[in-house]
């Protein structure tokens, strides 16, 4: 029998997996229009995000959708947050900036990490389980086709911005996953050389 990976071994564009995250990258949420997934889409795409790598099988992470009006709404909340943030009137241009930021895509996913205590399970653990459900949601999304921006900004950190999300003390921002259809491709950037940060160990000599 043929093993399909082994096979694109020869060729890895030949493999969708391998093609798709080796040209993979990231469209800013300016550039996310019409359409956004549909709501059956969406269930695949947080389906996956939650099909990560969990020490102790604890779902360190839920999901909250921001979808249509409810943007909006929230963009509301965050100019509130960014006038009470800034010790001078913000201008109406920020303002309108603020208000629109979640509508600049079709759908945003709020990852939330949610660490508590284990025993087997230290806290570091838990939120790389909280960023690797981010990417896993972003790749969902570009297997079918959208392109995504997982990013955090001033307002993932923000007290006011996080009770209107209504998280819990705990609780905290892993990212803002911007979903939509992409306006333009997105250009190449550099990436690391493998030199610069791939070592091989070796014991000590003597
Ligand atoms: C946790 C996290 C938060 C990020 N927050 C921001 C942000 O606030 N603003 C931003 O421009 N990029 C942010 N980024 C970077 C983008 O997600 C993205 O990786 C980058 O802009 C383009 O890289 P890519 O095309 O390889 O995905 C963040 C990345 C991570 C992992």
């Amino acid at each position: 029998m043929v093993n399909p990976v082994n096979d694109a071994a020869n060729n890895p564009m030949d493999n969708p997996v391998l093609a798709l995250l080796s040209t993979r990258r990231s469209v800013k949420p300016e550039m996310l229009v019409a359409p956004g997934p549909s709501a059956d889409e969406l269930e695949t795409m947080l389906t996956i995000a939650a099909r990560v790598p969990d020490h102790k099988k604890l779902a360190p992470w839920r999901f909250i959708v921001l979808e249509g009006d409810a943007r909006a709404r929230l963009g509301e909340v965050v100019a509130e947050a960014c006038i009470a943030a800034e010790k001078e009137p913000p201008s109406p241009v920020r303002l309108d900036l603020e208000r629109r930021r979640f509508l600049r895509a079709p759908v945003v996913v709020a990852v939330v990490s949610r660490t508590k205590p284990h025993p087997g399970a230290p806290e570091w653990e838990q939120i790389l389980s909280a960023g690797a459900a981010c990417f896993n949601l972003c790749l969902a999304a570009n297997a079918l086709g959208y392109a995504t921006s997982w990013i955090t900004e001033w307002l993932a950190y923000d007290k006011e911005v996080c009770a209107a999300l209504g998280l819990a003390g705990a609780e905290r921002i892993a990212g803002f996953v911007y979903i939509g259809t992409a306006a333009a491709r997105p250009e190449e950037r550099e990436r690391p050389a493998l030199s610069d940060i791939v070592t091989r160990w070796r014991p000590k000599e003597g």
